[in-house]
């Protein structure tokens, strides 16, 4: 069954019917007296329009969400409708904005329409019917926008769901893997040992693949909750690379050294979820790098944090691809021959954020790359606390 068929965009009907409800948001009374005088000569389906004096009134009744459509006046006291236009939609407004404007400024409109507004007019031209197609296009453009979103949103929880029941047969199929390695069910000719290495190390990329696609949903649904302990981080990076990433890097002939300042105080943080950024990290390092080339890990404490930094002699990252390799799905994979669902990064940052540090990257194409990323210790922890 194809998820948008069970979706449809609502036609006639009686909400069609209610009256469309305006808010103009102007500082001027004699606009509002004549956007009134203009919505009351509109024909067909009643409007209502009510009118906010000052950007302030104008974002608080945004925020109340009882309009079906907004109308905005360039010029606002000291701030213009750009900026509200901005404000409204950061705070999560998704009902359409329309810009209104003394007169036509092609930059305006641009920027206008950048920012999310759905729709630019200039007051002067504006009649009756102009203002109502305006209107009714917009609305008909919003279900569609609606209809479009609920479709993704499906779509998602269809893949976290699948990504969640997909984890426990492999975890099931590591768990055999690992016995039969073990030789718990007989020994093993050198042949099998190798075709049962292959398989265990596919089923840990596939589980991986499945744990970042699985990851950034919980972020995207706000559902990503920090456990936090107090951690030794040198620990916690001989940790994750001992999992199997020196393996790989042994297999591609890579020299992996770990350069660990030693006397690190403990950090607040999320062992699985920091764990998880280091393998990210090192993998696209060690996936990333040809044969016989060098991957070092570095900590450092200073300036009450904890610095990670994973260099490597790699091709490097071109600068224009640099500034959105932290977007989801930012794959190169096709260029490398490497499967991959570009979310590795993503999630990175997205974990390292979400412990109020920072992750950079510092590339260059032929040289190599060293991505970097900071943990605040317990004290700069407090005292942003304090602040909040
Ligand atoms: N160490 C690195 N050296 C070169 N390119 C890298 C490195 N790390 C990441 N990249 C680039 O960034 C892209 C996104 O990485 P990531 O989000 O981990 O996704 P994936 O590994 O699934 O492709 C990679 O496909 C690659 O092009
Ligand atoms: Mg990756």
């Amino acid at each position: 069954m194809k998820l948008s068929s069970c979706l449809q965009i609502e036609t006639s009907t009686d909400t069609e019917q209610a009256p469309i409800r305006v808010l103009l948001v102007d500082d001027d009374e004699d606009e509002y007296i004549i956007t009134r005088r203009i919505i009351a000569e509109v024909e067909g389906r009643k409007h209502t329009l009510d009118w906010a004096s000052s950007y302030e009134e104008g974002l608080a009744i945004i925020e109340e969400g009882r309009h079906d459509i907004y109308l905005i006046d360039y010029q606002l006291d000291e701030k213009n409708g750009l900026d509200l236009l901005r404000e409204a939609i950061s705070d999560g407004c998704t009902q359409p904005m329309i810009l209104l404007t003394g007169q036509e400024d092609r930059e305006v409109d641009i920027q206008a329409m950048k920012l999310g507004a759905w729709d630019y007019l200039v007051k002067g031209r504006i009649d009756a019917s102009a203002l109502e197609r305006a209107i009714r296009y917009t609305l008909e453009h919003k279900k569609v926008v609606d209809v479009l979103l609920e479709v993704q949103k499906q779509r998602e929880k269809f893949v976290a769901t699948l990504t969640h029941d997909l984890k426990t047969p492999i975890k099931a199929e590591f768990r055999i893997f690992e016995l039969l390695m073990q030789e718990r069910f007989g020994p093993l000719t050198e042949d099998q040992q190798l075709v049962i290495h292959e398989m265990l190390r596919s089923n840990r990329f596939m589980y991986q693949m499945v744990d970042n696609l699985l990851t950034a949903f919980k972020f995207e649904e706000g559902q990503m909750v920090l456990r936090m302990e107090t951690l030794d981080l040198n620990e916690l990076v001989s940790d994750a690379i001992s999992i199997d990433l020196s393996g790989l890097a042994q297999e591609k002939d890579q020299i992996l050294t770990l350069s660990l300042q030693p006397g690190i105080p403990l950090i607040p943080a999320d062992a699985l979820e920091v764990k998880r950024v280091i393998y990210n990290l090192v993998q696209n390092a060690i996936n990333f790098t040809p044969k016989k080339g060098k991957i070092k890990i570095n900590t450092e404490f200073r300036d009450h944090k904890v610095f990670v930094s994973v260099e490597d002699t790699g091709p490097g990252i071109e600068e224009v691809i640099q500034k959105n390799l932290f977007a989801p799905y930012a794959s190169m994979s096709k260029r490398y021959r490497h499967i991959g669902t570009g979310l590795g990064l993503y999630i990175s940052k997205k974990i390292v954020e979400a412990h109020q540090g920072e992750l950079t990257v510092d590339s260059r194409l032929g040289e190599g790359s060293r991505f970097t990323f900071t943990l605040p210790d317990q004290q700069s922890e407090k005292s942003r606390q304090v602040s909040l």
